[in-house]
């Protein structure tokens, strides 16, 4: 398993717990913070255009009624996601993926870039991040690992941009999710924290793919995962790991 150049620990949702989740702000504080790496998930607006989110509501992060397959881009770039978390962040919007990727190749961040579709936008949304990757310049790209819950998503985004690392995300290790991370081609199993076993861990890595954990929040978890082997951490207290981080070759 060589040529990887990803660092054990990833920033969860662009700045885990330090700024409102899947913001420019995010990204600027786990780079200050000395991350390496961050994960954030995508989503469609209405025209298509992808954004940065986890859920479908916005009620959760804004604090406003509406799904973001209903409403247009221009909507929810002029939505705020920062005073719902904490005043000292209003004025946080919504980010295009467009503006995360300038922002985390300008900060030297990796990407994990999570496809995060809508129900029933599966292989759109693989296609529409794939064309935005294809579209730009090497030179301009971060780091980019790309990763979904969706089998149809990981497929769609191969089609449209072959050849970039994809990982299938699944909440827990089974064999069947282990067979479809070959099937696909993907470099890494991404999995929960609960319930995972040293011998999941083994068994996907004596496979030849990797293992990526989300979401460990403690020095405790972290250090048992990294001694069972384990290639990447998505933390929401990447403040807590950093240490642990700079101790762990790439693997
Ligand atoms: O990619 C790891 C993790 O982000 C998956 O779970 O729900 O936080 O997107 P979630
Ligand atoms: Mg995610």
């Amino acid at each position: 398993m060589s040529g990887w150049s990803w660092p054990l620990l990833l920033a969860h949702r662009c700045g885990g717990a330090h700024a409102p989740e899947n913001t420019l702000a995010g990204l600027s504080l786990a780079a200050r913070l000395g991350c390496r790496a961050v994960e954030f998930d995508v989503m469609l607006s209405r025209d298509k255009i992808p954004v940065l989110i986890h859920d479908e509501a916005l009620m959760r992060t804004a604090g406003l009624p509406g799904v973001v397959p209903d409403l247009s881009a221009a909507q929810l770039l002029a939505t705020d996601v920062g005073r719902h978390f904490h005043p000292a962040f209003s004025g946080e919007m919504i980010p295009t993926l467009e503006l995360a990727l300038a922002a985390c190749h300008q900060l030297g961040l990796a990407a994990n870039v999570e496809i995060k579709p809508a129900a029933g936008f599966e292989a759109e949304t693989g296609h529409v991040v794939g064309a935005l990757l294809e579209a730009l310049p090497e030179d301009a790209r971060p780091e980019v690992l790309l990763s979904s819950f969706s089998i149809e998503a990981l497929q769609a985004v191969e089609q449209q941009v072959p050849g970039l690392p994809r990982a299938v995300l699944v909440e827990g290790y089974s064999p069947e999710a282990l067979a479809a991370a070959h099937q696909l081609g993907c470099v890494s199993v991404n999995m929960g924290l609960s319930g995972l076993e040293a011998a999941h861990v083994q068994a996907v890595q004596s496979s030849g793919l990797r293992v990526m954990v989300y979401t460990v929040n403690t020095q405790e978890a972290a250090r048992r995962l990294v001694e069972w082997g384990v290639s990447g951490l998505f933390s929401d207290r990447p403040d807590l790991l950093l240490a642990l981080d700079a101790e762990v070759p790439f693997r």
